[in-house]
């Protein structure tokens, strides 16, 4: 029987149910992720917020393969690839159907490719000819606000915005349905910070499922149709952005919305804001 590629559209391009993951050998083996389950439809943006060693990037690692999950499934498109070993990983992260972007766009571009080499790579990866890969690179630029003066210099040459800009338009020029993003603008100076929140607005209209990992509230706030928070490896909060925002349950998100002065136009109270912490610390 064919499958009908839109009932497979319809499902979610990512689910996560119940994951778990450790670090280190087994005598001090400390647990990263506890429980954690996480759904992305097609076309959403998902933010996932949290501090630092919540486990975001973990959560990123191991939708990615990059990391081995100890218990739990991953599913990417319907496909579940919960006991998929590194060729599988990597055959699948080949297709192109799931795209990343780090911090650092530095290690997720090769620094002696040229960004047309880079841009076009996971293009011909994928069979497409070199004048196609090309042509599609040349029509992707502007969307990421790039001109094609840039496109035989390296890296290197670049400014650490512009560089970002290649980073995200090299994980969507394959047109994946899942780009997860782990603090893509964080690195960045805020007029920079602003243009990549501005251009992955205008990518997720396109139809692509977003999942943007941030430490940093204000920045997801304005992207994310829904806000998971992260907190000691476990998934405290999940709802959509307005109401994780306007009414945040748990004390961490409560803190997270307190302390993030672009979503208030009053000063955050600080009285406030020590209560919240000494009930997390409690
Ligand atoms: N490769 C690793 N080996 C051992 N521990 C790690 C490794 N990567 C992360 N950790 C630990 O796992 C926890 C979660 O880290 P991480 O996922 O990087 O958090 P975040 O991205 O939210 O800052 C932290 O306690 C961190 O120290
Ligand atoms: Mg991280």
């Amino acid at each position: 029987m064919s499958t009908d590629p839109s009932q497979k559209a319809a499902g979610p391009v990512l689910e996560v149910r119940d994951l778990e993951v450790h670090y280190g050998p087994r005598r001090r083996r400390r647990r990263a992720l506890h429980g954690v389950s996480l759904s992305v439809a097609p076309g959403e943006t998902v933010g996932i917020i949290g501090e630092t060693g919540s486990g975001k990037s973990t959560l990123a690692r191991a939708a990615l393969g990059l990391v081995r999950a100890s218990a739990g499934s991953i599913v990417i498109g319907g496909e579940d690839v919960s006991a998929y070993g590194h060729r599988s990983w990597r055959a699948l992260r080949r297709r192109g159907v799931i795209q990343y972007v780090f911090q650092d766009p530095l290690r997720s571009l090769d620094p002696d490719l040229t960004i047309e080499a880079s841009l076009a790579e996971p293009l011909l990866i994928q069979g497409v000819s070199r004048q196609e890969a090309a042509t599609r690179v040349r029509a992707f630029l502007s969307r990421v606000r790039l001109s094609d003066d840039l496109l035989d210099r390296l890296p290197g040459e670049l400014s650490g915005g512009q560089r970002q800009r290649v980073a995200v338009a090299r994980a969507l020029v394959t047109e994946p349905r899942l780009v997860i993003l782990d603090e893509p603008v964080s690195a960045l100076d805020s007029a920079n910070r602003v243009q990549i929140l501005q251009i992955l607005k205008e990518l997720r209209a396109d139809g692509v499922a977003l999942v943007f990992i941030s430490h940093d509230l204000g920045s997801v706030a304005g992207v994310a149709d829904r806000i998971a928070v992260l907190y000691r490896g476990e998934l405290v909060e999940a709802g959509t952005a307005r109401d994780v925002i306007s009414e945040p349950r748990h004390p961490y998100t409560r803190l997270l919305v307190r302390s993030a002065p672009t979503l208030h136009s009053a000063p955050a109270d600080r009285a406030e804001r020590e209560a919240l912490r000494a009930l997390l610390h409690a």
